[in-house]
C-alpha cells in the first residue's frame, strides 16, 4: 500500500509531484506529502485528508525547487495524522524520505537509535529510515543506503534525498515495486506507471535488493553485492487517456463500462484463426495432473470459476486457496501440481508470499496479471497477462471479467495440452466466447434502468444477501464484496443451498436479497430459494433472463441479464449488473466509489 514518487527535470518539483500523487491515490489516500530540495534546503509540506489540502498547502506557500520526493498513505503503524504523513527526516531535517511497505524491526531500531539522540516525530515504522541514514551518512548518500538496509527487515521500496546534494534522489527496493521513468527533460520515479506520464517516455523496473542514484541526466544502479548493474529501461506503452476518467465521474464507471473490449482484447491475443494461440509459459502443460489457484479478493472469487472452467475442459483435480491462508498452512506439493497465482496488481502481498512459497517447494508457478511488470508477472514462470489497462477504482471489475475470460481459455489451452479437447470442442468453446464482448455491452445497457429503478427503493437498506449457485456462487461473492467496499452496507454472499442452514434467519420485509437465477441447470433450485425467501417477505432482486416469467413473478426487482451461450459463461454477464447496482448504491449514500474509506487498490503488505 501508499504511493511514492519521486522527480528531477526544469518543471517546479512539487506541482509535477502532486499530479503524481493524484495518480498514486489509489494505493492509499488518507494523508500526503512532497519534500524538496533546493539551495541546500529541504521542504517540507504535508497534510491529512485528501490530496487537495496539500494543493491548498503548495498554492498558498509557493514552490521550491525542481528536485523532489512525494508519498501518498495507507495507515499501518500510527493514525491518518499530519505528524504520521511521509515525508519523514532525521532529527535536523537533513535527509527525507519516503516509504512503501513495513519496516517489521521498527521498535528495536527506534529504541536503539533513540538512546544514539535521535529525536522522533511521528509513530510510523517510516521514521526509523532517515534516522538510520543519517547515523551511516558521511557525505556519501549511497554508502548511508546500503548500511541503512542491511539493518532493515520486513518491505520497503523507499526513495531519500538529503539536503547537502543537489538534484540528486537515492532509492532502493526489497519487497515493495519501484519504477524509475526517464524522459527528455526529467527523470522520475513511482510506485507504479501512470504516474511517471507524460514526463517520462522509458521505464526501468528496479529489481529485488538494488539501490538507484538518480540525478537529472543519469541512472547509476547497484545490486545487493555492489555490483554496478545497467538499467534496462524500455518504453512505456500506456497512455494518458488510459489513466484519466475521461467522460465518466469516476474511473469506477469508466472500468465497468470498458468490459466490453477488454473482453474482446483478450479474445483478439489469444484466439487466432478460430484456434487457441500458443501461450508463453515455461511449463509443459499436458504434464500438469493437478491445479492450484492462488489468490486474494477478487480475484479469489475469479479463481472459484476458474476452478469450473479447468475441471470441465481439462477434467483435472483442482484447487482455489486464499493466499493468505496457504502461505501459513503446510501444503503438499504433489508431484504434477502447477500453482497459478492470479492477480491484478501482481503485487499482492499474500500472493506474492504463497507464490514463492509454492516455488521453494519445486513447484511450477504461472500467474495472470494485470500488471506485467509487477513482482508476481516477474516471479512466474510464465505470466498471462490479462490485458484490461490500468485499473484504478479500488473496486475491481474489468480485472474480474477479464480474468474470467483468461481464465477460461487458459482451461482450453490446458484441456488441449492434454487431449482431452478435440478440435471439435475446441471450435466450439471459441465459438461460445465470441459474442461475449457483444453480450456483455447489451447487458450492461438494458439493466441500467433496473437497476436505478431499485436502488431507489433498496439504497437505505443496511444489509443484504447475495444468493448464487454453481458458477453464480462467485457472482454471489463479488457482488456482496462490491456493495460491501463501495458502498459500506454489510453483504454476504452465500451458496443458495446452503441458505436454509443458518442464514435465511435473517430474512425480514426490510432485507433486499439478491437471486442470481439465469437459465440453465440451477435455475429450477434458485427458483425454490426465490421461494423460500419470498414466503418469508424478504425483498427480492432477481438477476436472470427478462423473458423468465417465474424469476419475474417471484422478484420486487429483476435485473435482466443476455443469455450467454454457454452456461460455464454466464457469469461474465450476471456480474454486470450488480456492479452497477453497487456502484449507484454508493453514490446514493453519497460513497466515494473510486477510494472507499480504509482500502487501497494494491494490497502490498500483510
Ligand atoms: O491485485 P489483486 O488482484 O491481487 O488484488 C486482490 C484484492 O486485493 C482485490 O481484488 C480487492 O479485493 C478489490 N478491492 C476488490 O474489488
Amino acid at each position: 500500500m501508499c504511493g511514492i514518487a519521486g522527480y528531477i527535470g526544469n518543471l517546479d518539483a512539487s506541482s509535477v509531484l502532486l499530479v503524481a500523487l493524484e495518480r498514486l491515490k489509489y494505493r492509499g489516500y488518507d494523508s500526503a506529502g512532497i519534500a524538496t530540495q533546493e539551495n541546500g534546503e529541504l521542504t517540507i509540506g504535508k497534510s491529512a485528508g485528501r490530496l487537495k489540502e496539500l494543493q491548498d498547502i503548495y498554492d498558498e506557500q509557493g514552490s521550491f525547487g525542481n528536485c523532489g520526493i512525494a508519498h501518498t498513505r495507507w495507515a499501518t503503524h500510527g493514525t491518518p495524522s499530519t505528524e504520521n504523513a511521509h515525508p519523514h527526516c532525521n532529527t535536523d531535517q537533513s535527509i527525507a524520505v519516503v516509504h512503501n511497505g513495513i519496516i517489521e524491526n521498527h521498535e528495536r531500531l527506534r529504541r536503539q537509535l533513540t538512546d544514539q539522540g535521535a529525536i522522533f516525530q511521528s509513530q510510523t515504522d517510516s521514521e526509523i529510515i532517515p534516522h538510520l541514514l543519517a547515523t551511516y551518512y558521511d557525505g556519501d548518500p549511497i554508502k548511508a543506503v546500503q548500511a541503512c538496509i542491511k539493518e532493515l527487515e520486513g518491505s520497503y521500496a523507499f526513495a531519500a534525498i538529503f539536503a547537502d546534494h543537489e538534484n540528486r534522489i537515492i532509492v532502493a527496493r526489497h519487497g515493495s515495486p519501484l519504477l524509475i521513468g526517464r524522459g527528455p527533460h526529467a527523470m522520475m520515479l513511482a510506485s507504479d506507471i501512470p504516474a511517471l506520464l507524460p514526463h517520462a517516455h522509458d521505464v526501468c523496473v528496479l529489481e529485488e535488493g538494488q539501490i538507484a542514484d538518480i540525478r537529472n541526466d543519469s541512472v547509476e544502479i547497484v545490486d545487493a553485492d555492489s555490483n554496478n548493474v545497467d538499467p534496462a529501461f524500455k518504453k512505456i506503452e500506456i497512455n494518458f487517456n488510459e489513466v484519466s476518467k475521461g467522460e465518466y465521474d469516476s474511473f469506477m464507471a469508466k472500468e465497468i463500462a470498458e468490459q466490453p473490449e477488454v473482453v474482446q482484447r483478450i479474445i483478439d491475443d489469444r484466439i487466432s484463426n478460430g484456434a487457441l494461440a500458443d501461450i508463453a509459459v515455461e511449463v509443459d502443460l499436458s504434464q500438469i495432473q493437478h491445479v492450484v489457484f492462488l489468490a486474494c479478493g477478487t480475484s479469489w472469487h475469479a479463481a472459484l470459476l476458474g476452478k469450473r472452467f479447468l475441471e470441465h475442459y481439462a477434467r483435472i483435480h483442482v484447487e482455489v486457496d486464499i493466499s493468505s491462508e496457504y502461505r501459513y498452512r503446510n501444503p503438499i506439493a504433489a508431484g504434477g501440481t502447477l500453482v497459478v497465482a492470479i492477480s491484478q496488481s501482481g503485487e499482492t502481498a499474500d500472493t506474492l508470499a504463497s507464490l514463492r512459497l509454492a516455488r521453494s517447494m519445486f513447484m511450477p508457478v504461472v500467474s495472470l496479471v494485470n500488471v506485467v511488470d509487477s513482482s508476481i508477472a516477474r516471479e512466474s514462470e510464465g505470466a498471462l497477462p490479462l490485458l484490461c489497462g490500468p485499473e484504478i477504482g479500488v473496486a475491481s471489475t474489468k480485472a474480474y471479467t477479464g480474468q474470467l475470460t483468461a481464465l477460461f481459455l487458459f482451461a482450453l489451452q490446458m484441456a488441449k495440452a492434454k487431449g482431452r479437447l478435440t478440435a471439435e470442442q475446441e471450435k466450439e468453446a471459441i465459438d461460445s466466447l465470441l459474442p461475449i464482448p457483444e453480450l456483455v455491452a447489451g447487458t450492461l445497457k438494458n439493466a441500467e434502468e433496473h437497476v436505478l429503478d431499485a436502488v431507489e427503493v433498496l439504497a437505505p437498506a443496511n444489509a443484504t444477501v447475495f444468493l448464487g449457485r454453481g458458477g453464480e456462487h462467485a457472482t454471489a461473492l463479488e457482488g456482496a464484496l462490491k456493495l460491501k467496499e463501495i458502498a459500506y452496507v454489510h453483504a454476504t454472499g452465500y451458496p443458495a443451498g446452503e441458505f436454509k442452514h443458518g442464514p435465511i434467519a435473517l430474512v425480514t420485509n426490510q432485507l433486499p436479497v439478491v437471486c442470481i437465477a439465469p437459465q440453465g441447470a440451477m435455475h429450477d433450485k434458485m427458483l425454490s430459494n426465490l421461494e423460500e425467501v419470498r414466503a418469508r417477505q424478504g425483498r427480492i432482486i432477481g438477476v436472470g433472463q427478462s423473458s423468465d416469467r417465474d424469476l419475474k413473478n417471484l422478484s420486487d426487482h429483476l435485473f435482466p441479464v443476455d443469455l450467454a451461450g454457454n452456461e460455464l459463461l454466464q457469469p461474465l454477464l450476471s456480474i454486470l449488473p450488480l456492479q452497477r447496482y453497487s456502484y449507484h448504491v454508493a453514490r446514493r449514500r453519497d460513497c466515494d466509489v473510486d477510494q472507499p474509506r480504509n482500502l487501497a487498490k494494491s494490497v502490498t503488505v500483510e
